[in-house]
């Protein structure tokens, strides 16, 4: 099927180069000349595991092809909207410009019969609104939800199997479930569940399903805090209460909590939604998981003062990681470079290393200093700090590592190391939620 991709961020161009995948013919359209210049020519113009290999070969098949004129996606009969919805300048709801700006740049390129499909994460209601509008500036067409729940750094392996696919669609709208399953033919005879089912509850399950990620994250983040009030060990009770399957282990790590393109807006944006719905109630646990997730990054400039005898001015630290998470070059709330960034603000003298993130950090923040390895951020620090669970920060061996440092001292800051070892090797080791 001819389909066309409006928006090439994270979402965009992984979508685009996974349907070429599936065999469809895609034009991914996007206003950022030197994004689509790159894509062009077989690159991902950010880091994300395998997504160079499905780029470069959905070019060389002739089945993917990128442009910054809308007028290209003529022909297409399905079109996707996968432009980013950050949070508002100034408030905490999501901000609908790209969205409200691809979809009125599409319009005129629309033919009866169309669908546009939705992706992006929005506030309820909006399927709803723009299905109105597309109905009268483009008589014939038809809107449909279809959220997307990929996750960076398994961006290809969850657009291409993923765990279900959900289709918000207008009541009675046949024509837009058969348009998607014939598009997603091959992931729905792997097996894959698909809920059918109206806009409004298709929008609210991507952030429900965030806001319950964020949700579990912080309710164990607020465990290490009584944990560390008590004595007792966070880990060790993640992994108690993680075999009730009901509970389950996974999204209980931890740390310095969640960042990241979506989490934290998510949250942020659904609470407000709930509020200009006048249910502001139903929702207003979501500040404290917020709240809870913000304080995790305040601690560890606590402990990191604690550990360097009463205040970190002057004292050289070395940060590991400033990705939001590993395999991923993506700044966007990180609590790694949040930290950093905090600890600079107390004059410490900083040096901050990441395998991935340095070009983002560099642009966003100029004033930083960086490493391009974990040895030379460490050399002569008094103090290292894990922000990152980077494979290669999770092997480092403490021995090795202690012999670069001036102190050995380390926060652990994603309970990734093992204590015992890095003890055993002189080491004054620190974590969140752990004696
Ligand atoms: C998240 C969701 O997991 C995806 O399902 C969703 O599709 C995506 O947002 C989106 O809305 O597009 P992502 O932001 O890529 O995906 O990252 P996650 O793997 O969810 O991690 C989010 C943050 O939580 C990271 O900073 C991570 O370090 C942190 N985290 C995760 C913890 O602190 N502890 C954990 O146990 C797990």
């Amino acid at each position: 099927m001819k389909i066309s991709v409006i928006g090439c961020g994270y979402l965009g161009a992984v979508h685009a180069a996974a349907m070429a995948e599936l065999g469809h013919d895609v034009v991914g359209v996007d206003v950022d000349e030197s994004k689509v210049e790159m894509l062009n020519s077989g690159r991902a113009p950010f880091f994300e595991p395998d997504l160079n290999d499905l780029v470069a070969s959905g070019i060389a098949s002739g089945r993917l092809r990128f442009t910054t004129e809308m007028a290209d996606v003529e022909g297409a009969r399905l079109h996707f909207i996968t432009v980013g919805t950050p949070q508002r300048e100034g408030s905490d709801s999501a901000d609908m410009r790209f969205v409200d700006a691809s979809i009125e740049a599409l319009v005129p390129w629309l033919h009866p019969g169309d669908l546009v499909v939705g992706k992006s994460t929005v506030p309820v209601g909006t399927a709803a609104r723009l299905a109105a509008l597309v109905a009268k500036s483009a008589p014939g067409t038809n809107v449909a939800w279809n959220p997307e729940f990929l996750r960076e750094g398994f961006a290809v392996k969850d657009t291409l199997a993923p765990d279900r696919l959900v289709y918000g669609i207008a009541s009675g709208d046949e024509t837009a479930t058969t348009l998607l399953d014939e598009v997603y033919a091959s992931i729905l005879a792997a097996g894959t569940p698909r809920i059918v089912t109206d806009f409004a509850t298709a929008e609210l399950v991507k952030v429900s399903a965030n806001a319950f990620l964020a949700t579990k994250i912080s309710f164990i983040n607020a465990m290490a805090e009584i944990a560390e009030a008590t004595g007792a060990d966070v880990t060790q009770l993640a992994d108690a209460i993680g075999h009730d399957v009901r509970i389950g282990r996974r999204f209980l790590n931890a740390g310095v909590g969640f960042g990241g393109g979506c989490l934290p807006k998510d949250i942020r944006a659904f609470r407000a939604r709930a509020e200009e719905l006048g249910i502001g109630e139903s929702l207003a646990f979501l500040r404290e998981v917020d709240s809870i997730n913000l304080r995790r990054r305040e601690r560890v400039v606590e402990l990191a003062a604690q550990v360097l005898g009463g205040s970190v001015a002057g004292k050289r630290i070395a940060v590991l990681g400033l990705a939001f998470k590993p395999d991923s070059d993506d700044i966007r709330d990180s609590p790694a470079l949040d930290i950093a960034n905090r600890l600079a603000a107390l004059h410490a003298v900083v040096v901050s290393t990441d395998p991935e993130a340095i070009e983002n950090a560099t642009r966003n923040y100029p004033d930083l200093s960086y490493a391009r390895s974990a040895e030379e951020a460490a050399k002569g620090s008094e103090l290292v700090i894990l922000l990152t669970e980077w494979k290669d920060y999770r092997e480092l061996d403490p021995v090795a590592f202690g012999s670069i440092v001036a102190d050995r001292a380390i926060i652990d800051g994603r309970n990734c190391l093992d204590s015992v070892r890095w003890r055993e090797a002189g080491w004054e080791y620190r974590s969140l939620g752990r004696p």
